[in-house]
């Protein structure tokens, strides 16, 4: 039976189903007061800015809800220790880096990139997650994996859990955890991603899941794809390249990283293990392209290639780097051309998905 969505809004205190994934503070809190809800990426976080950013969040929302996303691998080092990491990094690799940054001209950085200022490891993670549990956000989801110690724990703070699932496989672990909400993201979705389109997971999902409410992700950019979530079943849909070229993301980003956004079309990004190890979607440049020829070495395991690519990565944003800049970023991208304020998606997403229904 399709749910609706009017009652999912209800339930959840939004206005429009619209979920909003972002790392900017002030862009989650945009999606949150334009009726949606506004979801902080706060994995390359450390615990105590994770508590003083979702303070800020809550005060730019008054009482209306917002959410919290961790990534949560499942087989990472137990210490934030860098320098133990750094003697596995090949020489080969090292080397292939050292020879990027000479060919493009990549000055120094400042200081370590977002992927090294820790190592993502179990002593990380685990303030994280006692930084969320104390905290008063709503929704916590849970980016890849959901350990079910993670979800029970969420859960007895009386939160709602939500897990991003790529495959059949991740609903069957998610579901038998206690997720109470299920977000089915298709290949076709910017940053780390699977292999099952949207169109092919979502209708899975929403018949494996029962009660529990699904929502779309991957590809979603236009009242239409909105429209068609909900005819596949989903009560609404989770974003995140709509929100990169916002007024209130863009001061995030580096300008030449922006205008790789704002030129790119559906066939201008790429899947590459480049940026963390694992499959992660994003605009191609001469990033993804040095990482695929031939003479490449193969990227390195999750987290060790963040050791090996991390401080590069900062520096490339840091330093405005032209050829290798690059953003995660879905196969949506081409609907997104300018930058403009995250209220003005929203309501444009939501009008046309209004018409488009009361057309059907
Ligand atoms: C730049 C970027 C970074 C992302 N980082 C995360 C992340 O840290 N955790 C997570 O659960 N999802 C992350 N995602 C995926 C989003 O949560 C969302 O599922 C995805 O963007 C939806 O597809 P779309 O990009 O086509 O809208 C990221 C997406 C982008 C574009």
């Amino acid at each position: 039976m399709v749910k609706r969505y009017q009652d999912f809004c209800a339930e959840f205190g939004i206005d429009v189903p619209i979920f909003g994934f972002s790392h900017s503070v002030e862009t989650v809190a945009a999606i949150t007061n334009a009726g949606g809800f506004g979801v902080y990426g706060a994995t390359r976080r450390f615990d105590h800015e994770i508590t003083s950013e979702l303070a800020q969040i809550r005060d730019m929302t008054g009482d209306r809800p917002y959410g919290v996303d961790l990534v949560i691998p499942a087989r990472i080092p137990a210490e934030n220790n860098r320098a133990a990491m750094e003697k596995d990094v090949p020489q080969e690799h090292r080397d292939f880096i050292n020879g990027m940054i000479s060919k493009y001209d990549v000055p120094e950085p400042s200081g370590p990139g977002k992927r090294t200022r820790f190592i993502r490891s179990q002593e990380i993670i685990s303030a994280q997650v006692a930084a969320v549990e104390n905290s008063d956000v709503s929704i916590v989801a849970l980016g890849i994996g959901s350990p079910p110690d993670v979800v029970a724990r969420m859960k007895g703070a009386g939160k709602v859990t939500a897990a991003l699932i790529g495959q059949e496989r991740h609903a069957e672990k998610a579901l038998a955890a206690g997720a109470d909400l299920l977000i089915a993201q298709g290949y076709d979705a910017g940053g780390h991603t699977g292999v099952v389109g949207t169109f092919s997971l979502v209708p899975r999902i929403v018949d494996m899941a029962g009660d529990i409410p699904v929502l779309a992700a991957g590809g979603v950019a236009t009242g239409r794809h909105i429209a068609a979530s909900m005819a596949m079943g989903a009560v609404g849909v989770w974003l995140g390249t709509a929100f990169l070229l916002t007024e209130e993301n863009a001061p995030h980003m580096s300008e030449n990283q922006a205008q790789s956004l704002i030129d790119a079309g559906a066939i201008d990004t790429v899947v590459t293990r480049a940026e963390s190890g694992k499959p992660f979607r994003q605009t191609r440049s001469a990033w993804s392209d040095e990482w695929a020829a031939p003479s490449a070495p193969r990227p390195l395991d999750h987290p060790l290639h963040d050791v090996l690519v991390g401080d590069v990565l900062g520096a490339i944003q840091e330093h405005n780097n032209k050829p290798l800049a690059h953003s995660g970023a879905g196969q949506g991208v081409g609907w997104f051309d300018r930058i403009r304020p995250t209220a003005d998606v929203i309501s444009q997403l939501w009008d046309e998905a209004k018409t488009v229904m009361a057309q059907l």
